[in-house]
């Protein structure tokens, strides 16, 4: 079929991952300075219109999976609005969110109303004060109060730990515990040393790390075929409700099932989380462009899309500087 995204490397991208503010209530240190990032005015961000186009347009050409991001996506005015008009787009399967869970649960039984059944939750403390080390603001238990809230809607969450050096290792295994009673996934994520991280790269927690810390305590920890696609590796053990993943997010060893692409809050297409960033989407809209030559623009630059990650680092860095900070670039 010719109206799919696929690149050289006979990858599919089915999975659309949409930033869609900078902005955040929370101030993690690896992500943002504690001052703030220099937020971007609002005309240089997508409105919902454009989004919506934009999957629109996605959606015919495969893709079928959304996870909207930020920033933290429920500061942003009238998120519910974006997300009725994303659910109402014939061939997105599934639409889903990443949130820091301050402001989330309050929306939590209209986002079951509408078919949102899985949340990714950013969670790398369950001790207030290392909470508020790391996140620079006293947000812990409103966090802790929507996964409860979560759970009991039956909406599938999984937490997002990123592990840090001196910050949090260890903690890994009170999150993981998280896993005995409740029904959800706990995953554990390599820091990438983007701006704004003060974090030296042979200071990083890698993968076999946390593994093996893992098994220390989980001495029957065994791997699990969870998606192919999917850059956690999942992990069960007969002691646990739920489960764990690992996400080698620096090591990059799941490039080759790669199906994602990106959507910045400013309406750049990254093909990798790793690159600059290959098309303006929103200089194109704005300048009067067509769906269909959207369309064709689309598949070509999918095309380019680089064999890795490694390989898509490599190349930014011989761009100018990188002024992007995660918040951004949506993960
Ligand atoms: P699922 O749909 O539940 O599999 O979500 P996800 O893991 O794709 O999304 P989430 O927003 O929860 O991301 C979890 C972590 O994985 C974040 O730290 C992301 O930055 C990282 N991550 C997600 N996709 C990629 C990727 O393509 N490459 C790299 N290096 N990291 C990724
Ligand atoms: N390294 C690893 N993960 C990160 N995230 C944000 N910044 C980083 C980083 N530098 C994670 C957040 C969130 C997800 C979208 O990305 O914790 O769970
Ligand atoms: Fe895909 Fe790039 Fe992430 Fe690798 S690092 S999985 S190529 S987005």
């Amino acid at each position: 079929q010719q109206h799919i995204l696929t690149d050289n490397w006979g990858r599919q991208m089915d999975y659309l991952r949409i930033a869609i503010t900078d902005r955040c209530n929370l101030r993690c240190f690896y992500c943002m300075p504690e001052e703030g990032i220099h937020y971007l005015p609002k005309k240089e961000l997508l409105t919902y219109e454009e989004i919506l186009r934009l999957t629109q347009i996605f959606s015919s050409l495969g893709v079928k999976k959304v996870r909207i991001t930020g920033g933290e996506p429920f500061i942003r005015k009238d998120l519910m609005h974006l997300l009725k008009g994303i659910k109402a787009i014939e061939g997105i399967e599934s639409l889903n969110i990443t949130t820091n869970g301050v402001l989330t649960e309050s929306f939590i039984p209209e986002m079951k109303e509408l078919g949102i059944n899985h949340v990714n939750l950013s969670l790398d403390s369950l001790d207030p004060e290392n909470f508020f080390r790391i996140t620079r603001r006293n947000e812990y238990q409103k966090v802790m109060s929507t996964l409860d809230a979560l759970l009991s809607h039956g909406i599938h969450t999984k937490i997002n730990m990123v592990v840090m050096n001196g910050k949090n290792e260890g903690e890994i295994i009170s999150m993981a515990e998280l896993a005995r009673h409740k029904n959800i996934e706990v995953r554990f994520i390599e820091e990438m040393p983007f701006n704004g991280s003060e974090t030296q790269q042979s200071k990083i927690w890698s993968a076999p790390q946390i593994l093996e810390t893992l098994r220390s305590h989980y001495p029957n920890l065994t791997a699990i075929q969870g998606d192919p696609h999917a850059p956690a590796t999942q992990y069960t053990s007969p002691e646990l409700n739920g489960s764990i993943g690992i996400i080698a997010a620096y090591s990059r060893s799941f490039c080759h099932g790669c199906n994602r692409i990106r959507l910045t809050a400013t309406g750049t297409i990254k093909n990798c989380l790793y690159d600059n960033g290959v098309l303006d989407l929103k200089e194109l809209m704005r300048s009067g462009t067509s769906d269909d030559q959207i369309k064709e623009t689309l598949i070509s630059t999918v095309k380019k899309k680089e064999k890795d990650g490694i390989i898509a680092e490599a190349n930014r860095q011989n761009d100018a500087g990188i002024t992007e900070s995660m918040s951004t670039i949506g993960g």
